[in-house]
């Protein structure tokens, strides 16, 4: 007994779907209708140290005293002073150029370095991709660093967390950055300075994903077929604006696609987010592999292709389950050094920023930056190249 017309079906499940996280959102976001509407929290002198100058608490303290002139905050309940992120580099600029911060601790690319250009990606979905490439963001841009994400996952969940929504919005998508526009049904293809879109988070600034990235790959098997090179096409877009960024992000979808060879190709650092269950590192295995076989064909097209660092994280790991210890000691015998040495610990606080669609640190509404720095910030401070500082 068939009745039902499947893609009926289930365009119904998304459209009351749809609705419902409609009125969701604007219950959870009321008296805004966005989240971002309200902006990013303030911090306090003692988050202005730990986590965007890494720099001793009382001195810092000193620091605000002596010099003149600096943001001074607002002074809040409790007796507490707080500042807004802006304010906070603003400071930074100032302690800078008063000789506070030395050279190595203050961010942003040095004369002559390249933009960062970290790919976040695994072939396993679930195991923290976006949730990695959100908050390395959020952290570097806390430290100061300007940062773009590149969401190139169909599903855009990157680019939904930072409440910027491609399809919904009606705004240009990396599709449509990277469509051919000799195959498309007239329209032209958007300038990728176009396609950029301010966060609510300061410094941090998002190309968004798009369900038609899917597309992207149908018109490349085509164009391909026709003898058009597609690896160059993300990094050639990136080329115009790169440089007004210290580190560019890849979110990445769970699988291989063209979208992830041409990212590939781009990107100079690799972070590899990798859940600790052995099936995980089974399927590890297999991405490797897969991995390394697709590099070696872009290194065919350019033998001067190379990394500044790959690195294996751990993510969602509880040391206190004796089998993720195991597997996580066992994993650091075998990669040595490419593991970082700070685990993505399994947190609630990470986990309820993702439930309510917040990226974690807006959600430090209710969870304390301490305890997102012990969940992933410590992990990215142990990446190389001067990107988080000393650690
Ligand atoms: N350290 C963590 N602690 C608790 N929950 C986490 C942690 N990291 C991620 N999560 C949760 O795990 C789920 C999957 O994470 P995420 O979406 O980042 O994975 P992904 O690899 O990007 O998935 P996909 O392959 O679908 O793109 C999310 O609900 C997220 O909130
Ligand atoms: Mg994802």
């Amino acid at each position: 007994m068939r009745e039902l017309l499947g893609s009926a079906t289930l365009g119904n499940f998304s459209e009351a779907l749809d609705e419902a996280l409609r009125q969701q959102a604007s219950r959870l976001h009321a008296p805004d209708s966005r989240k971002s509407d309200k902006g990013l929290r303030r911090f306090t002198i003692r988050e202005m140290a730990d986590i965007a100058f890494r720099m001793n608490y009382n001195t810092l303290r000193h620091h605000l005293k002596a010099i003149e002139g600096l943001p001074e905050g607002e002074m809040e309940s409790g007796n507490r002073r707080t500042f807004s992120l802006e304010e906070i580099h603003e400071i930074q600029q100032r302690l800078y150029e008063a000789g506070k911060i030395s050279n190595d601790m203050y961010p942003g690319k040095h004369e002559g370095d390249e933009t960062t250009k970290i790919l976040c990606y695994n072939l396993k979905g679930g195991v923290s991709k976006t949730t990695c490439s959100a908050n390395l963001a959020q952290f570097l841009a806390m430290r100061g660093f300007k940062v773009l994400i590149v969401d190139l996952d169909p599903q855009a969940s990157c680019s939904d967390l930072f409440d910027i929504q491609a399809d919904l919005d009606n705004i240009a998508s990396i599709y449509d950055v990277l469509r051919y526009e000799e195959q498309s049904s007239g329209d032209a293809r958007v300038p990728i300075a176009d396609a950029i879109q301010a966060t609510y988070f300061p410094n941090i600034d998002i190309i968004p994903g798009s369900i038609s990235l899917t597309e992207f790959e149908y018109e490349t098997a085509t164009a391909a077929a026709q003898g058009i090179p597609f690896y160059s096409r993300i990094s050639d877009a990136l080329s115009v604006v790169e440089d007004a960024y210290d580190v560019v992000i890849f979110d990445t979808p769970p699988h291989m696609s063209f979208c992830v060879i041409a990212a590939l190709y781009a990107s100079n650092a690799m972070l590899i987010p990798l859940s600790a269950g052995m099936l995980d590192v089974v399927s590890l295995v297999k991405f490797l592999d897969l991995a390394s076989s697709t590099l070696e064909s872009i290194e065919g097209v350019d033998p001067d292709k190379r990394f500044d660092f790959v690195r294996l994280l751990l993510t969602r790991y509880s040391p206190n389950d004796p089998a993720q210890l195991q597997l996580s000691s066992f994993l650091r015998n075998t990669l040595g050094n490419s593991m970082l040495n700070t685990d993505f610990l399994n947190s609630t606080a990470i986990a309820d920023a993702g439930n309510t669609m917040n990226p974690c640190s807006r959600s430090i509404r209710q969870a304390s930056p301490a305890r997102l720095m012990t969940a992933f910030w410590k992990a990215c401070m142990a990446l190389p190249w001067r990107l988080s500082g000393k650690s």
